[in-house]
C-alpha cells in the first residue's frame, strides 16, 4: 500500500500542553498539524505548522478547522460537542467520536453510563437544588460534590464532610457521589482503533496534593498487588470499549482499602497521567493517540524502567511572565527530562510544565524528586 504525502492533515480543538506534545509524533509521521485556539500562539501553535484563533464553541471556528484537517481529534473535553456532533455527521472524521466527548463532558452522564454499563463506579445522586441539603443528608456525610459539567483540575469537585460544609457548596447543576476513604488512586492509559485492537498501559498511581486536589506526581508501575493491577487494565478495557469508538483514553479510578476498584471518570484524550510515556515506554500515549486518529497499528506499550512524572505549577505569590530557577542544575541530572508547555504568563498553581525522572525503583525515585523539587522553581516575574 503506498500513502501519499504528508500522511494527513491532523486539527486539534484545543491547543495546550496536551496538543503541543502530541506535535512531535506528527513531525515524525510528516503529519500536518492545524490548532484551534482562543489564545494566539497557544502552547500547541507554537509547534503546529497552523493556528485558527478562535472559540472553542463556535461554530464557524470549529467548520474552519475541520475544512483543514482529514482527522479532528480533542485536547480537552469543554468544546462545542454538538457542533462538532452536526459536523461529524456531515462527513467529517474525528477521533474520538464527538458524541463520546458529549457524554464525558458531563460527568453524572458519565456516571450514569458506567451504571447502566454494568462498570463499577461510587453510588451517586443528582442533587435538586431547592431540596438538595436533605437529599444530601439522606445520602450521607461525608459524600463527594461534583458540578455536572466546566469542572477541570479538582475546580468542580467539593468534599462535603459535614453540614459545616454546606455553606460553601458548588452552586450550579451538580451531583453527590460516595466518599471513597484512603482511596489509592489509579489511571489506565487505553488506546484502541476502529478495527477493535486495543493496547493498554500499565497502571501508574496518581498521587494527589490534598490541598490543590491536583496531581501530585505519578509513579509507573502502580505500588498495587498484580492482582489488583490486573483487575484495573479489565476495567479499563472494559470501560473503554463501553463508549464504541476509537481513540486514547485515561480512566481514572479508585482503590479502596478493601481493594474494591471504582472508575471516577474517564478522559477522551492524552491525560496527565500518560506523560511518563514519553520517555519510560516503548511508544508515547501522544503516538498513540495519532495511531489511533490515523488508524495505523498501535505501539506497544511496555515500561522501559520506572518512572516518576511531577508536575511545574506556578509557585506563590508571584504572576506575569514565566521565570524558572534552577534549569541549569536539573538539567545536569541523570535520566531527568524536562517538559515546559510555552505558556505566555504564569499563576499560581498553574501547570507550566512536567519533569519525568526515570530509574530503578520507586523509593530512589521519590527521593529524587523530593530533592528536585527544593531547587526547581517556575513562578511569574512580578509579586502580587
Ligand atoms: N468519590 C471520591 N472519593 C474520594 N476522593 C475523591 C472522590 N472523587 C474525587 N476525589 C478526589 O478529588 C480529585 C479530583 O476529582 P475528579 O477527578 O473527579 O475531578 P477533576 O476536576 O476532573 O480532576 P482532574 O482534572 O484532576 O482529573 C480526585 O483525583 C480525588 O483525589
Ligand atoms: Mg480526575
Amino acid at each position: 500500500m503506498t500513502h501519499p504525502l504528508p500522511l494527513a492533515r491532523l486539527g486539534i480543538v484545543g491547543g495546550g500542553q496536551l496538543a503541543r506534545m502530541l506535535a512531535p509524533a506528527c513531525h515524525a509521521y510528516q503529519v500536518e498539524l492545524n490548532i484551534l485556539d482562543p489564545l494566539d500562539q497557544s502552547p500547541a501553535a507554537q509547534a503546529a505548522n497552523g493556528q485558527i484563533v478562535g472559540s472553542l464553541h463556535d461554530a464557524d471556528a470549529l467548520s474552519a478547522l475541520c475544512a483543514v484537517s482529514d482527522v479532528v481529534t480533542f485536547d480537552l473535553e469543554n468544546v462545542g460537542a454538538d457542533m462538532l456532533v452536526t459536523l461529524a455527521n456531515q462527513g467529517v472524521r474525528m477521533v474520538p467520536d464527538p458524541a463520546t466527548v458529549q457524554l464525558i463532558q458531563n460527568k453524572l452522564e458519565q456516571k450514569r453510563h458506567y451504571k447502566a454499563h454494568d462498570i463499577p463506579t461510587t453510588a451517586f445522586e443528582a442533587l435538586d437544588e431547592p431540596h438538595a441539603l436533605s437529599q444530601v443528608e439522606r445520602f450521607g456525610w461525608p459524600c463527594v460534590q461534583k458540578a455536572n459539567t466546566g469542572g477541570y483540575d479538582g475546580r468542580g469537585v467539593h468534599i462535603l464532610h459535614s453540614s459545616a460544609d454546606w455553606p460553601n457548596r458548588l452552586l450550579g447543576p451538580s451531583f453527590v457521589e460516595a466518599y471513597v476513604p484512603h482511596a489509592t488512586e489509579l489511571a489506565v492509559m487505553v488506546a484502541t482503533r476502529a478495527s477493535g485492537e486495543m493496547v493498554v498501559y500499565d497502571p501508574v498511581e496518581m498521587v494527589v496534593d490534598p490541598e490543590l486536589n491536583l496531581l501530585d506526581y505519578l509513579i509507573a508501575p502502580a505500588r498495587v498487588p498484580a492482582e489488583i493491577a490486573r483487575e484495573a487494565v479489565q476495567l479499563a478495557r472494559k470501560t473503554v470499549a463501553s463508549f464504541g469508538t476509537p481513540g486514547l483514553f485515561g480512566v481514572e479510578l479508585f482503590v479502596s482499602a478493601d481493594g474494591d476498584l471504582w472508575v471516577n471518570e474517564v478522559a477522551p484524550r492524552a491525560h496527565n497521567s500518560g506523560h511518563h510515556t514519553i520517555e519510560a515506554c516503548v511508544t508515547s500515549q501522544f503516538e498513540n493517540q495519532l495511531r489511533a486518529c490515523l488508524d495505523l497499528p498501535l505501539g506497544q506499550t511496555d515500561l522501559r524502567a520506572h518512572a516518576l512524572t511531577m508536575n511545574l505549577v506556578g509557585a506563590d505569590g508571584f504572576e506575569g511572565r514565566p521565570v524558572i530557577e534552577g534549569l541549569k542544575w536539573v538539567s545536569g541530572l541523570p535520566d531527568v527530562h524536562v517538559h515546559l508547555y510555552g505558556k505566555a504568563s504564569c499563576r499560581p498553581g498553574r501547570k507550566m510544565g512536567h519533569l519525568t525522572l526515570l530509574g530503578q525503583d520507586h523509593s530512589g525515585l521519590i527521593e529524587r524528586a523530593n530533592q528536585i523539587r527544593e531547587q526547581l522553581f517556575i513562578r511569574g516575574e512580578q509579586a502580587i
